[in-house]
């Protein structure tokens, strides 16, 4: 069955969301902590293709050189074992105390120093395990009132990533930047809310190249912006390193829910995008299994994960495939937009040649509504 997720899939799963003991603002844990080891292998017997860490994920903040070396070895040992993957690293710059006026824009030097030094220790962990790509969430970058400078808070995060691309660069390791934006929670406000917002920072840094982007569905959601949209910008502006899937309902608290367990239909044409546009990188779930969930309900979620991209990958093929579909995006005139608006040598001196019905262009149809209801057809599994 086409739904059976296998390595060639390039699904991967951060280790924090599988283990993630359902600690909330206002309750405990539900469940116990999970063995990154044991967080490996369930994911591999899966179908998975990897795994990917924040530093504190796999060794435990304050553990000492030995024992870090220890949680390394049995990591690789398991990774070894099962032939996975670590196509990305990232650093925890938000649980500690230390950081609840940011990391790389504390207003504390040293502490942003230190924020530095930790991630450059993980740069080097992330380089030795293959990764290609380190994600920079910032979660505690940013404020609860407007009296912290954001103005000057960017001069610091700018500063943040030259040095540390100058570090990969000195270092000659082979990896890429991809900074992933959020607008809100853990602080009241965070710096680069949104997919456009980075996409904009990224063009003053110095090497622009080395940085791109990391979105997550819920957190454009929680902004109420449009994901495939966003996506969209960042394939075209060559800049979709990594992405965060996961569901969401609306603007509200980050659920981090099972893909495509949120706003279904979006998640059907976010699939189409990304496959009709090759988009080659890691399909990276960064959700949270329910809180009212035991182990094995933990397990389900990360298959439901796979399963629901696959079935509607199928889908969106099946979308396209369809004849009535193809009739249909015809006459809305969409294959036209394709063809660039001035022909090759012509000016803008040859637009006063064209005798033009205004008129008629205005009152013709485009035909969306057929196009979304045969969309929701095929997504329902209706389609022939
Ligand atoms: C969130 C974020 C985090 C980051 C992760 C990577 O849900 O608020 O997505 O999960 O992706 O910390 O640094
Ligand atoms: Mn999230
Ligand atoms: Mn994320």
């Amino acid at each position: 069955m086409a739904t059976v997720p296998t390595p060639a899939d390039k699904f991967t799963f951060g280790l924090w969301t599988v283990g993630w003991q359902a600690r909330d603002p206002f309750g405990d844990a539900t469940r116990a902590p999970l063995d990154p080891v044991r967080t490996v292998n369930e994911l591999a017997k899966r179908g998975a293709y990897g795994v990917t860490f924040h530093d504190d994920d796999l060794i435990p903040f304050g553990s000492s050189d030995a024992d870090r070396d220890g949680h390394i070895a049995r990591f690789k040992k398991a990774l070894e074992e099962t032939g996975m993957k670590v196509p990305m690293a990232t650093t925890n710059l938000f649980s500690h105390p230390v950081f609840k006026d940011g990391a790389l824009t504390s207003n504390n030097r040293d502490i942003r120093r230190y924020a530095l030094r930790k991630t450059m220790r993980n740069i080097d962990l992330a380089a030795e395990l293959g990764a290609e790509i380190y994600v920079c969430w910032g979660g505690r970058e940013g404020a609860e009132t407007d009296v912290k400078d954001a103005y000057v808070s960017l001069e610091r995060y700018r500063e943040g990533f030259n040095l540390l691309a100058q570090y990969v660069i000195d270092k000659g390791y082979n990896l890429k930047f991809a900074i992933e934006p959020k607008p809100n929670e853990p602080r009241g406000d965070i710096l680069l809310p949104t997919i456009g917002h980075a996409l904009s920072f990224i063009q003053s840094l110095d090497h622009p190249e080395m940085v791109g982007v990391n979105p997550e569905v819920g957190h454009e959601q929680m902004a109420g912006l449009n994901f495939v949209h966003g996506i969209a910008q960042a394939l075209w502006q060559g800049k979709l390193f990594h992405i965060d899937l996961n569901g969401q309902h609306g603007p509200k608290f980050d659920q981090d829910l099972v893909f495509g367990h949120g706003d279904l239909k979006s998640a059907f044409f976010l699939v189409d995008l990304l496959e009709r546009y090759e988009y080659k990188g890691p399909k990276h779930f960064d959700y949270k299994p329910f809180r009212t969930d035991d182990d094995s309900g933990v397990w389900q979620s990360a298959s439901s994960n796979m399963e629901t991209y696959l079935m509607l990958k199928e889908r969106a093929a099946s979308f396209r495939a369809d004849p009535r579909v193809k009739a249909a995006l015809e006459a809305s005139g969409l294959n036209e937009l394709a063809t660039p608006t001035l022909a090759a040598g012509e000016t803008w001196k040859d637009l006063s040649k064209d005798s033009f019905d205004v008129e008629a262009a205005g009152a013709r149809g485009y035909g969306y509504e057929l196009l979304d209801q045969l969309a929701l057809e095929h997504l329902m599994g209706f389609g022939k």
